[in-house]
């Protein structure tokens, strides 16, 4: 029997109050839709203070026989996945979910043949094919821990991600296609090995047809152990509180970090959160945008709908290609029902007119979700209008990867909608707003950070290799509490409104970068003493990346250095870390202390230089105005 799905609002109120009075048979009712080897003894032990999280306690599971095998008897037939290529003139493929069992379990011997075991790490850094759900879920079926990077990021940051959680297999492949761009990614991964002796396979899947070059002993290509391996393999037990995948994200240090999912209450949640927020039905065709490489794509591209044993659509392409009416043209040919993607995505197609989304009927659609970053109301109306015609709900879903699930959005159809309020909290959610000394903000009609002051299944439960840093940076703010970096309103309706990061970290398209990062990857240019990067407001981006650059000595050709310094930060980190506007400086506005006062960069930067407020405590306030004048006109 599937998770019971809620069918009003009175229902959400009903169910909402029983997950605050009895939050453990709450979640012990929906845990009892799967499939598990062995019952848990409890349903939850926790303290925010270790942090020691525990979800069905002792339970044993394998969520792959709850994606796949579960519903091999009465919807074998049913597609599982649809893949749709870059280029649209590539025939599509469908996988039925009895393929699916097929390929997994085929990969999972892969993987086994090539000395992977349970609790070894396998970093997977592919482009959107099917054969990255197959390892994805053949990591979870043998118990290897899956961590996906996203195939847009450089050699150095994929070997920083393997090292820091030394894993011994890499499963990759010759080269992606992006829009009209093809990347060697197999080239790139060649550059990352050097630094990671701990690798011992890499699997390589042919896709584009590169020439690679193929290291003895230690790359094999993906067809060729596919050829040799079984159909059939019995998933590993595990314990609920297994680790199921590490995904690395940007924090407020230079070093992003692995947050940790285990496997019982991310199944759960992943699960329940779908079903919910887009108000499934077993004949929906659902389609969300995102890159398996970040959160959004493990958990509602992959798991959330396989474990609802719904048809998920992969898309290996961009929005723009071959013109920006590709998505709607493919909404059309499958005759999606359920479309979520990001405010980017959203405002970037919207500014190349209307005339790309006229010639598509949209009619399949019935929900549409929006996830990344706030969505502005424009976006939002245009959103509204154009693409749903003003009969799909939106639902405008807050989460985190740290969160592993939406928390916070409304349930299709059933909440009441505002544009740009991710509204209502998930019955099992329980939000607190703080002011910053960690005083609980009661009442509606308010503003502060926005915290969860009870755990959630799909919680993170450490970061790899430093629960130090785990604790540090999200239970230490406020004592007791989930931090979430947010800062949030509660309108007089109760409703809530997430306001961006209160934090050093900025969200870019929809990814999400730390300041100090970028920094960290501009001063690796050897004419850079120093650089300040913080974010303003921009059309597509939602926010853009403004750098302030001290150069070593004063270049003739600016022109020139910024190239550079893109080249610099493309290198270490990727093309979607690459400053929108770079301006040099010859000094940063620093406190008596060393603090670079980053209110007054931002106000700069967001063309506001006129309110800068109190800058008596600077050490050189003259600084200011040089950077003032220098300001760059189109920021
Ligand atoms: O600032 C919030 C923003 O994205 C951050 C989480 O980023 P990441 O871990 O990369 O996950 C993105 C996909 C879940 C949050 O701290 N954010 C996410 N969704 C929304 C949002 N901001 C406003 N509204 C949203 N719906």
């Amino acid at each position: 029997m599937a998770i019971q799905k809620i069918n009003s609002l009175e229902e959400y109120h009903e169910q909402y109050a029983k997950s605050v009075q009895d939050p453990e048979s709450f979640w012990a009712e929906k845990a009892e839709s799967f499939k598990w080897k062995q019952k848990w003894d409890n349903v939850l032990e926790w303290d925010f203070e270790g942090p020691n999280i525990g979800w069905f306690l002792n339970g044993k599971l394998n969520i792959t026989e709850n994606c796949l095998d579960r519903h091999l008897e009465t919807q074998g037939d049913k597609t599982a996945i649809i893949w749709e290529p870059n280029d649209p003139n590539e025939k599509e493929k469908r996988i039925t979910y009895k393929e699916l069992h097929e390929e997994v379990c085929r990969f999972s011997n892969v993987l086994k043949n090539n000395g992977a075991k349970k609790g070894d790490r396998i970093c997977i850094y592919m482009p959107m094919v099917p054969e990255l759900a197959y390892a994805v879920l053949a990591c979870a079926r043998i118990g290897a821990i899956h961590s996906v990077v996203f195939a847009g990021f450089s050699a150095t940051s994929l070997a920083d991600r393997i090292i820091d959680c030394t894993c011994n297999i890499l499963l990759t492949a010759d080269g992606v296609f992006r829009g009209s761009k093809q990347v060697p990614l197999k080239a790139i991964a060649d550059e990352a090995l050097e630094k990671c002796p701990t690798i011992e396979k890499n699997i390589v899947l042919k896709r584009t047809g590169f020439e690679v070059t193929m290291k003895e002993g230690r790359d094999v290509w993906w067809h060729d152990e596919v050829a040799k391996a079984d159909l059939s393999f019995d998933a590993e037990t595990m314990d609920a509180e297994d680790m199921l995948f590490i995904l690395y994200t940007s924090g407020s240090t230079g070093k992003p970090k692995g947050v940790v999912h285990s496997c019982g209450g991310y199944m759960v949640y992943a699960e329940y959160s779908f079903r919910n927020v887009f108000q499934y039905k077993d004949d929906d065709i659902y389609w969300c945008t995102a890159d398996i490489g970040w959160i959004t794509g493990h958990s509602y591209i992959i798991y959330g709908p396989l474990l609802a044993g719904a048809t998920t659509l992969m898309f290996e392409g961009i929005p723009t290609y071959p013109d920006a009416g590709r998505f709607w043209d493919v909404c059309d040919k499958y005759k999606v029902t359920l479309f979520y993607t990001a405010p980017t995505a959203i405002r970037a197609l919207q500014s190349f007119g209307d005339e790309h989304v006229a010639p598509y009927s949209l009619d399949s659609l019935r929900v549409l979700g929006s996830v990344g970053e706030p969505i502005n109301e424009e976006a939002w109306h245009w959103y509204n209008d154009k693409i749903g015609k003003g009969n799909c709900p939106i639902v405008d879903t807050w989460w985190q990867t740290e969160t592993g699930g939406i928390l916070i959005s409304p349930l299709a159809g059933i909440t009441k909608l505002k544009p740009s309020f991710a509204t209502l909290p998930l019955p099992g959610v329980q939000p607190l707003l703080v002011d910053n000394e960690g005083n609980p903000i009661e009442g509606n009609g308010v503003e502060g950070n926005l915290c969860m002051k009870f755990p959630w299944p799909s919680m993170l439960r450490t970061t790899y290799g430093d629960h130090e840093r785990c604790k540090q940076t999200y239970f230490s703010t406020y004592k007791g509490l989930y931090f979430t970096g947010d800062g949030c309103k509660r309108d007089e309706d109760g409703y809530y409104r997430i306001t961006g990061r209160v934090d050093d970290v900025i969200n870019v398209s929809g990814h999400r970068l730390g300041t100090a990062e970028i920094e960290s990857a501009i001063n690796e240019h050897e004419n850079v003493v120093e650089s300040a990067v913080v974010g303003y407001p921009h059309d597509i981006k939602g926010t853009g990346i403004y750098a302030y650059v001290i150069s070593y000595n004063k270049t003739e050709d600016e022109e020139a250095e910024r190239k550079q310094i893109l080249d610099t930060v493309t290198k270490i980190i990727g093309p979607i870390a690459k400053p929108d506007q770079i301006q040099f400086v010859s000094g940063l506005p620093k406190t008596r202390s060393g603090k670079i006062m980053r209110r007054i960069l931002r106000k700069v930067a967001e063309g506001e230089a006129d309110k800068l407020g109190d800058t008596s405590t600077l050490l050189d306030p003259s600084v200011v105005d040089e950077i003032k004048n220098g300001a760059l006109v189109n920021a």
